[in-house]
């Protein structure tokens, strides 16, 4: 057996950002990272935009308190105000850190770090690296990562958070080469996994976000929080789906419509293009629908607006979003110095996820928390997003809160004991699941399983939602999940079994959208990004309140935990 102090398992933002910490603090710790790709893969590689701190390099008129305001209100209220303080008190010092590390953030003339503009925010506090901000951040930590003697399992494949009597103590895991299985005991264990982007047909996400952290966590019995608030980024390019940062809006881009129309001056005219991302998905999914989308030869009615940026000129686009160009340019042939982009919105991030505590302590229900158990990052839910994240909150969620995992984890395995474990109980376990998914006589391609419930997840629990609507869909993925018995394996090795990840990660996304779906089906009002045609008000007196939301092959349980209100009360959302 494996034996480590702390076991982080997720090589993105959060679980570097923890490990390095830990490192950091103590450095007699034996700290590993296990990740399903090599951890410069992770998606937090992929994210683009920026990180929101008030620097107050822009703006001196910035604070963290208008920062903290902002991130509420984007949250539509259910954030948890202290987790959100936390955020926005620390954001500065994060930064200055990750710069000392060596993050490459592009600069003002003068030498200090460049804030551009963002969504919902009020001030321009937004620290970028061109439009590869998370690239130039996880390239460097990961670099941290070996400085600090962490240990890293690449490419091995985490089936099971070990989770015995209330306490954290390992998990199980294969090494995706040559399939061999190992046990890792730990103090610690932290789920830093990401999110789940690919449980809908159409993602910003790369395809490892499958949301297997979040499926372990709620199999072991544990709640998940607020997963009904999925969000949708406005600007994915059409129609692969992959994100135009908007990062591309912030620097000047314009949304437009079939009628060459600034269609957001009627639904955020004090904000625009850089409303919220709820509001301005919404916006979008609303012209779409009016028959004011574009199609691909240019006439009305189309599934897609356009992103204009030819206004911007070219040393700007190429200067400030040369990737997004790029991105445009390879993949659907638009040269944005001279052509609109077709965007329309894209899933892109998951608000909801792992209840923690502000020390990253993995919460057991209303009351108490997991002994050994810690989560950060997308796949956790310290409650910073509430029902909407504003852009540019999430790379910085990652590193605070990262840190905090790390600086707890620290603390808490301190004079601790390795917990036992019957290895070979979970080896012979881990062995018969495999066996039998490798050797079930089915008739259905996994392809073809998985294509059919993310497309009734996206026409079910899309951006508008109803009663009736969620009735039918709950039925279609309970058929779906049904199929999974009759998947078949064509692959019966060992060696680079992708095929078996694959199946196992069809597992993850079912468990996940059952989640999603029956949390959103319970919350009779609209919020955020749950958005409920059938309730279209906000209902506080109700539902400002978390779900807690328990899996069990039965069914689901709801449970709603109050929300930490502190310094903004809840008011009308406009912008
Ligand atoms: O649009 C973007 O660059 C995404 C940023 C974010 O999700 O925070």
């Amino acid at each position: 057996m494996l034996e480590h102090d702390v076991i982080i398992v997720g090589g993105g933002l959060a679980g570097c950002r923890a490990a390095v910490e830990i490192a950091r603090t103590n450095p007699s710790l034996n700290v590993a990272v296990v990740a399903k790709t090599h951890p410069i893969r992770s998606h937090s590689v992929a994210a683009q935009g920026g990180m929101a701190a008030s620097l107050k390099n822009v703006d001196p008129e910035d604070s963290w308190e208008a920062h903290a305001f902002d991130t509420v209100k984007g949250s539509d209220y259910l954030a948890d105000q202290d987790a959100v303080a936390i955020l926005t008190q620390e954001a500065p010092n994060v930064v200055i850190d990750l710069e000392h590390m060596g993050v490459l953030f592009s600069r003002l003339p003068d030498g200090r770090i460049a804030q551009r503009a963002f969504g919902g925010h009020s001030h321009n506090r937004t620290c970028y690296a061109a439009d590869k901000t998370g690239h130039a951040i996880l390239h460097e930590l990961v670099n941290n990562l070996r400085r600090n003697g962490v240990k890293v399992y690449q490419e091995w494949y985490v089936m099971r958070l070990i989770l015995e009597a209330g306490v954290a103590k390992g998990v199980v895991m294969f090494r995706i080469q040559d399939g061999h299985l190992e046990v890792v005991r730990a103090k610690a264990v932290m789920f830093a996994t990401g999110g789940y982007g690919r449980v809908y047909n159409t993602t910003s996400n790369d395809y490892a976000s499958a949301g297997d952290g979040l499926a372990m966590t709620a199999q072991a019995g544990l709640p998940l929080e607020d997963m009904e608030f999925v969000q949708f980024h406005p600007t994915g390019l059409y129609p692969v789906g992959v994100l135009i940062s908007e990062a591309v809006r912030g620097e000047g881009a314009y949304l437009i419509n079939s009628e060459g129309e600034r269609f957001m001056q009627r639904y955020a005219p004090s904000r625009m293009e850089l409303a919220p991302r709820d509001i301005t998905s919404r916006a979008i999914a609303y012209e779409i629908r009016a028959g004011r989308g574009v199609n691909s030869d240019g006439s009305a009615g189309g599934p897609f607006v356009y992103l204009d940026l030819r206004h911007m000129g070219k040393e700007k686009i190429m200067s400030r979003v040369p990737f997004c160009w790029e991105e445009a340019h390879r993949l659907v042939g638009v040269d944005a110095v001279t052509q609109p982009m077709p965007v329309r919105p894209t899933i892109h991030y998951c608000m909801g996820g792992i209840p923690v505590n502000t020390d990253c302590q993995v919460r057991s229900g209303a009351d108490g928390v997991v002994e050994g158990f810690f989560s950060a990052g997308e796949t956790s839910c310290v409650s910073v997003h509430g029902a909407n994240r504003l852009g540019s909150n999430s790379l910085l969620e990652c590193v605070v809160y990262g840190k905090r995992a790390g600086a707890s984890i620290a603390r808490y395995v301190e004079n601790r004991k390795f917990p036992t474990i019957n290895e070979q109980k979970y080896i012979n376990e881990a062995k018969q699941e495999i066996q039998s998914l490798i050797e079930q006589p089915g008739k259905l391609r996994i392809n073809q399983v998985r294509q059919g419930f993310q497309d009734a997840m996206t026409e079910y629990c899309g951006v508008f939602r109803t009663a009736e609507l969620m009735e039918q869909g709950l039925q279609k993925i309970q058929e779906y999940q049904q199929q999974y018995s009759q998947i078949y394996l064509d692959d019966k090795g060992k060696d680079w079994n992708t095929e078996l990840v694959e199946a196992l990660e069809l597992r993850s996304l079912m468990v996940v959208g059952q989640l999603i779906m029956n949390s959103a089906f319970n919350r009779r009002e609209s919020r955020g990004a749950h958005f409920r045609e059938d309730y279209a008000q906000r209902d506080d007196s109700n539902f400002l309140r978390h779900t807690f939301a328990y899996y069990s092959p039965a069914g689901i349980d709801i449970q709603y935990v109050p929300v930490n209100v502190g310094m903004f009360q809840p008011q009308e959302r406009k912008y």
